[in-house]
């Protein structure tokens, strides 16, 4: 997100404890704190002492605003680990060390971070970081498991890969920064509108074979559906995304079902679409597909100058999955226009049953395929259009989610 824009749900305005434990991954930890603050999040940073050896606090100051914490014992600051605690709409500690996980699992108090995770009733995400031996080991598997029976705790990693100084390559690195803060970003989102609820996203363009090696395809990037995926993950929901071909990184924590034909989509959304609260149909599907693929390879020494290839039309999926859905849900509609864009963009919320549809003009200046910014209107069934400016699709997702979340309510 680009400084100075309004900041987005579920981090705007809420307060994060950033633990720093002293592992090398505390590197890393800058650009969780330099993200959650961009987002619009105030981060307390707690260091332990041994971060302040792998990390400079300075740093944190730099990026947050203000000064670490670290004394307990600071004069002046006697009841802080408490007013931390309290305060805090979430707890992060990344790295967590396998002194910080054994310590947080007995409930010691010995340092600010580990009182202040007794005097706190936030969810708690914790990145854990370490050599793969020290992750294996016995004590620190019993000491997670402790932490996962409480609710609260959430864990995100170790990722799998080369480990510092080269030893090992196992389970025990810091997932990257990005990761985490979409943590931080779900446990804020708990209790939001959408916590619990079930939503099916369909994303990026269908491929339909001509021959073993070509396809009809379209430009779509699956970047708006993706955005959407992890806007609605972040909010609390269960996030199922059925995706064409997308060379997008998949959300953290988003449900993945990969898909390449229109008839693999809509077999795919029609085994789901009963069970979810909402629907939003932001793929590009091919609406023709070849009736009948060739076995092999077209030559064109065969085929000669011309080659016609006969289509036939695929199942409508958005207008197939109304039929199924539970009462009360909510279906959500993409029209992509070259002209005409309200009329046309209105006769397809009723058409396909859509609650509400999006509508954008292909061709537009930052609107449309494979950019990550979106100009669209929201037209809710029976409403005035809502017409919003070239944004990040990231911001058109909450966008949209908001008014899908007032429709549930
Ligand atoms: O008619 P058009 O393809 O423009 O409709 C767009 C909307 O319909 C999108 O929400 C798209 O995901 C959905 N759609 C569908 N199945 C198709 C074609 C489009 O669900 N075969």
């Amino acid at each position: 997100m680009t400084p100075g824009r309004e900041p987005l749900p579920p981090w705007a305005g809420r307060r994060v404890v950033l633990g720093v434990c002293g592992g090398i991954a505390a590197y890393k930890s800058v650009q969780v704190a330099r993200d959650l603050t961009l987002r619009g999040a105030t981060v307390d940073v707690v260091l332990t002492d041994a971060a302040r050896r792998f990390v400079a606090p300075m740093s944190f100051e730099g990026v947050t605003g203000h000064g670490p914490l670290i004394d307990i014992f600071a004069v002046g600051d006697a009841a802080l680990h408490v007013s931390l605690g309290r305060e805090a709409d979430c707890v992060c500690v990344a790295p967590a060390t396998a002194d910080f996980i054994a310590r947080a699992a007995s409930g010691r108090a010995s340092d600010l971070l580990t009182t202040v995770l007794v005097a706190t009733d936030a969810p708690v995400v914790i990145a854990p970081a370490m050599n793969d031996r020290m992750f294996a080991h016995p004590r620190t598997r019993a000491s997670l498991a402790v932490l996962e029976e409480d609710l609260r705790y959430r864990r995100v990693g170790p990722a799998e890969g080369r480990l510092a100084a080269g030893e090992g390559s196992g389970p025990g690195r810091m997932v990257e920064p990005a990761t985490i803060v979409d943590a931080v970003g779900r446990a804020l989102g708990d209790g939001g509108p959408l916590a619990g609820s079930r939503v099916l996203v369909t994303a990026a363009g269908t491929r339909e074979p001509v021959d073993p090696v070509r396809y009809l395809g379209n430009r779509s990037s699956g970047k708006m559906g993706y955005a959407l995926a992890r806007a609605a993950w972040l909010r609390g929901a269960e996030v199922t995304l059925v995706s064409g071909p997308s060379t997008v990184p998949v959300p953290y924590g988003v449900e993945m079902v990969r898909v390449e034909t229109a008839l693999e989509m809509c077999d795919a959304v029609l085994e789901r679409v009963g069970g979810v609260d909402v629907a939003v149909h932001a793929a590009a599907v091919a609406d023709y597909r070849p009736r009948v693929p060739r076995t092999e390879k077209v030559k064109r020494g065969v085929a000669g100058d011309a080659l016609t290839v006969d289509l036939v039309a695929n199942p409508d999926i958005a207008a197939a999955s109304a039929a199924r859905m539970k009462a009360g849900s909510v279906a959500v509609g993409f029209a992509l226009e070259t002209s005409e864009l309200l009329t046309r963009a209105r006769r397809k919320l009723d058409a396909k049953g859509f609650d509400l549809i999006v509508a954008n003009r292909a061709g537009e200046k930052g609107a449309g395929f494979e950019i990550d910014t979106n100009r669209v209107t929201i037209i809710v069934r029976g409403e005035q259009p809502r017409e919003l400016p070239v944004m990040d699709k990231f911001a058109v997702a909450c966008e949209i989610l908001d008014v899908v979340e007032e429709r549930l309510a």
